[in-house]
């Protein structure tokens, strides 16, 4: 199943609640998953950073663990997180407030189901070389997914790559016994939430210029999708 040890919530909305730890007196959240992820996803994420220099969006980032510690090791790259959640927010702040990187920036609050995401005003860059995502697409509706793509598609620079780190059906087919409880919990708990599909998310790159061009086994039946402009 997907990220969760025995014990734990199966999935989470917002860190900090439904039995997580609370924040820190600084405001840093803490992510179990993310001891247990951020080693296998960056062996994957440097594999194309290396070498490249630019600007990476996070979606979704949660605590603001994953965006820290990937800063740390990639100094040519700078790091913009974003979540929907204002208590993310606050925790990404902290966070980078502590690690004190100089390729870090604010985050940003940003809903990735909106349809423009209205980055120049942000003060943010209009094309980024990579755009990250874990975790978030199988939490919130589809038309999460559907914003993720529209601005992916608008804003990827056309050597970009959007990598999607989560559980995810293969053309139709679950690939453990594990995630398809986790489906069934997830759209038990919430109908616009839940395991997506592969073909689904194909479909959706191909109707913003975008092909899935890896799919990446990762550890406990999840994957990293990663996806880049058409030629
Ligand atoms: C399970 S958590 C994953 C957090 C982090 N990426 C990680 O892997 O540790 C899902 C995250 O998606 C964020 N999220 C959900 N819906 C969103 C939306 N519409 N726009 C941006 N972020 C969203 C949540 O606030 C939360 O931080």
């Amino acid at each position: 199943m997907a990220d969760q040890p025995p014990g734990k919530p199966e999935h989470v909305a917002e860190f900090g609640k439904s039995g997580t730890p609370p924040p820190a007196a600084d405001g840093r959240l803490d992510a179990g998953a993310f001891h247990r992820n951020h080693a296998p996803i960056w062996a994957v994420l440097w594999r194309f950073l290396q070498n490249r220099a630019g600007d990476a969006l996070e979606i979704g980032s949660g605590t603001g663990q994953h965006v820290v510690e990937f800063a740390r090791k990639s100094p040519t790259i700078v790091w913009w997180p974003s979540d929907h959640l204002e208590s993310h927010i606050r925790s990404i702040a902290a966070w980078r407030e502590h690690a004190k990187l100089g390729n870090v920036r604010a985050p940003t609050q940003l809903d990735a189901g909106q349809a423009d995401w209205r980055l120049a005003e942000r003060g943010m860059p209009r094309e980024f070389l990579a755009m990250f995502c874990a975790n978030v697409i199988h939490i919130a509706p589809w038309a999460v997914a559907e914003g993720l793509f529209a601005g992916a598609g608008r804003h990827l620079r056309t050597d970009g790559r959007l990598f999607l780190y989560g559980p995810f059906r293969r053309d139709g087919e679950h690939n453990s016994p594990g995630n398809a409880t986790f489906d069934a919990n997830l759209r038990r708990d919430n109908p616009e939430w839940g395991v997506r599909d592969t073909a689904d998310l194909r479909a959706l790159a191909a109707a913003h210029g975008l092909r899935l061009t890896e799919i990446v086994e990762m550890p406990s039946n999840n994957a990293i999708l990663a996806f880049d402009r058409k030629p």
